[in-house]
C-alpha cells in the first residue's frame, strides 16, 4: 500500500492527523547551510511580492537556540533594514523577551513570508504557499525544540490549519514536517501592541514557553 492509501485507511478507523516522520538532515553548520540557503532565493520572484518589495528579509539570529519565533511577513521598518522585527513590534518583543530572561540575541526570529506585503497586509494563500518552502527548509537547518508562532498566520503557515489563536495560545502542537520538534502558539506581539489587555497572556505563554525550552514543562 502507497503512502496515500495508507493515510486514506487510516483515517477511515479515526486516526485524522497521521505525521509522517521523514529522515531528519543534520546540518553541521548551520551558518553556512542558512547562507547557502538564503542565497538561493534573495532575487526570488515566485510571488508578487518581489515587485513592491525593497529586499528579501532573512530570518536573523542564533541557529544554535533551541526555540525560533516566526512571525508573518516584514513591515516597513524590517524591508528598509532587511531584518526582520526591528520596528514597533519588534523593539516590543525584543522588551519581552529580556524581560523572561530570553534575550533576543540568544535566539533565532524569522517570518513565514520574506518579502514585505503593500500596506502591511497579511500575505494571502499563494503568497504564503510561494514562500513556506524557505521557511521549511530554514527550520530544518536549524532544528530547533520549539516552534514558537507569533499570531495566527504564523501559526497556519506552520501547521497547515486554520487557528483561534485566542483558544490555541500556549499549547503545544507537533510540527507536521517533524512531529519532534514541538509549536507553541502566541499572539503576534501587534496584536498586543492593540490590545495591551492582552499582555498579560503574552507574558504568561512566554514564560510558559521559556519554562519548555529549559526542559520543565
Ligand atoms: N511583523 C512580523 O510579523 N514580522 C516582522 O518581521 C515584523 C512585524
Amino acid at each position: 500500500m502507497g503512502v496515500k492509501e495508507t493515510v486514506k485507511a487510516l483515517s477511515v478507523i479515526g486516526l485524522g492527523e497521521v505525521y509522517i516522520t521523514r529522515k531528519v538532515k543534520s546540518y553541521p553548520d548551520k551558518r553556512q547551510a542558512l547562507r547557502a540557503l538564503f542565497d538561493s532565493y534573495k532575487d526570488c520572484t515566485k510571488c508578487d511580492l518581489h515587485k513592491s518589495r525593497r529586499q528579501v528579509v532573512f530570518g536573523d539570529g542564533n541557529p544554535d537556540s533551541p526555540v525560533v519565533f516566526v512571525g508573518e511577513a516584514p513591515g516597513e521598518e524590517e524591508d528598509i533594514q532587511g531584518k526582520p522585527f526591528v520596528g514597533r513590534a519588534g523593539r516590543y518583543l525584543n522588551e519581552q523577551l529580556k524581560r523572561i530572561g530570553m534575550p533576543r540575541e540568544t535566539v533565532y526570529i524569522t517570518n513565514v513570508n520574506k518579502c514585505r506585503p503593500p500596506g502591511n497586509r497579511k500575505p494571502n494563500y499563494i503568497e504564503m504557499q510561494a514562500c513556506l518552502p524557505y521557511l521549511r527548509k530554514e527550520l530544518s537547518i536549524i532544528n530547533p525544540k520549539v516552534i514558537c508562532c507569533l499570531g495566527a498566520t504564523a501559526a497556519e503557515g506552520i501547521l497547515g490549519k486554520k487557528i483561534q489563536i485566542t483558544k490555541m495560545r500556549g499549547q503545544l502542537f507537533p510540527y507536521p514536517y517533524n512531529p519532534s520538534i514541538k509549536v507553541f502558539l502566541t499572539f503576534h506581539p501587534a496584536f498586543i501592541l492593540r490590545n495591551m489587555n492582552a499582555e498579560d497572556e503574552f507574558i504568561e505563554d512566554l514564560t510558559k514557553l521559556k519554562e519548555i525550552v529549559k526542559g520543565g514543562l
